[in-house]
């Protein structure tokens, strides 16, 4: 197995300081030893930043200061908050995943909030263009808002939306046309629904998406779960498989600290088992780990949170392998 690892410490799709440590936090847990030692191939990439030139101020100084000043105040065209600064990195990063890819590694992207699965999941899907890339979102929360359907103008709640071609035409795009939407209604799968907007529900309804909420997970069992939707998004399993999962997934127990916690998720052995059959499937392809805040909460909160993470993508990368 040959993996790359990519860390987007990014945090401007939501309001709380302290995402943007979430992959120095996962880090510190010594995931890349582990992997190491059980014998994956695993190269770290470092961090995608949001300034090229973070190392050479003075040519950039002008330019980033009228860019930080204004992007303070500027909304998309439908109250997107930090619009074009979101966009603007995503695209930085969607050209990183299609690197990682085509180096032939697995692309892990540890977050950083939600928002960066723009640019994962477009890297993945452009760099693949013989293949239809499908898409399995385990998350509280279904981040399918549009601008104008956001509660909260947060863009970490609105990344599936850009990505689903029926949708797409009711974003605002950057000049270039970023990002191109690549999947069908049938191409996106959610598990662990459980904090769904007025607006998100109406998509999910009028579109036919494929959603598992926890009352689904109770009633069928995740192992159920997850083999429906994997069943559903690659029929004949040949498509490359991207996993978005979002940390607030699990129970606030297993991972307190996150932005936006909600109550009654995912145990720890049923995130896994979500991971871990992805995995038996054999086309993943890329997985985004986000939305670990470890600036909330205890220090101990956070390092347990952290350390979630760690088993998750563990998970999802060697599966009970080492134990
Ligand atoms: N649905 C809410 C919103 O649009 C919350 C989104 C939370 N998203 C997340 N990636 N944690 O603001
Ligand atoms: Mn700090
Ligand atoms: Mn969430
Ligand atoms: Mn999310």
């Amino acid at each position: 197995l040959r993996v790359g690892f990519l860390g987007a410490p990014f945090n401007k799709g939501q309001r709380r300081a302290g995402v943007s440590e979430g992959p120095q936090a996962v880090k510190d847990t010594g995931i890349i030893t582990t992997l190491h030692d059980l014998g994956v191939d695993v190269r770290d990439y470092g961090d995608v930043e949001l300034d090229n030139n973070n190392n050479n101020h003075n040519n950039n100084h002008s330019k980033q200061l009228t860019d930080d000043v204004s992007d303070s105040l500027y909304l998309g065209p439908n109250g997107e908050r930090h619009f074009q600064t979101v966009l603007t990195y995503n695209q930085r990063l969607s050209s990183k995943v299609g690197e990682v890819l085509k180096d032939g590694r697995l692309c892990v992207t540890v977050g950083g909030d939600h928002s960066i699965a723009i640019g994962t999941i477009h890297g993945h899907a452009h760099s693949n263009p013989e293949h239809q890339v499908v898409v399995l979102w385990v998350d509280a929360h279904a981040d399918l808002n549009t601008g104008t359907s956001s509660p909260s103008g947060n863009m970490h709640g609105m990344p599936a939306a850009f990505h689903i071609t029926n949708l797409s035409s009711r974003h605002a795009k950057l000049q270039d046309g970023f990002p191109q939407a690549s999947l069908a209604t049938t191409h996106l799968a959610y598990i662990g629904l459980r904090d769904v907007d007025k607006g998100e529900r109406a998509f999910l309804d009028q579109l036919g998406i494929v959603n598992y909420g926890m009352r689904e997970v109770d009633r069928l069992g995740v192992r159920e779960v997850v083999a429906r939707c994997l069943d559903h998004l690659s029929p004949s399993n040949t498509r490359p498989l991207h996993v978005s999962f979002d940390i607030d997934a699990l129970d606030p127990l297993e991972a307190p600290s996150t932005g936006t916690p909600v109550r009654g998720g995912l145990t720890m052995r049923e995130g896994l088992v979500v991971v871990e059959e992805a995995r038996a499937g054999g086309h993943m392809g890329a997985l985004d780990l986000v939305e670990v805040n470890p600036h909330l909460g205890t220090p101990t909160d956070a390092a347990y949170t952290a350390h979630a993470a760690k088993e998750i993508i563990m998970g999802a990368l060697v599966g009970g392998d080492s134990q």
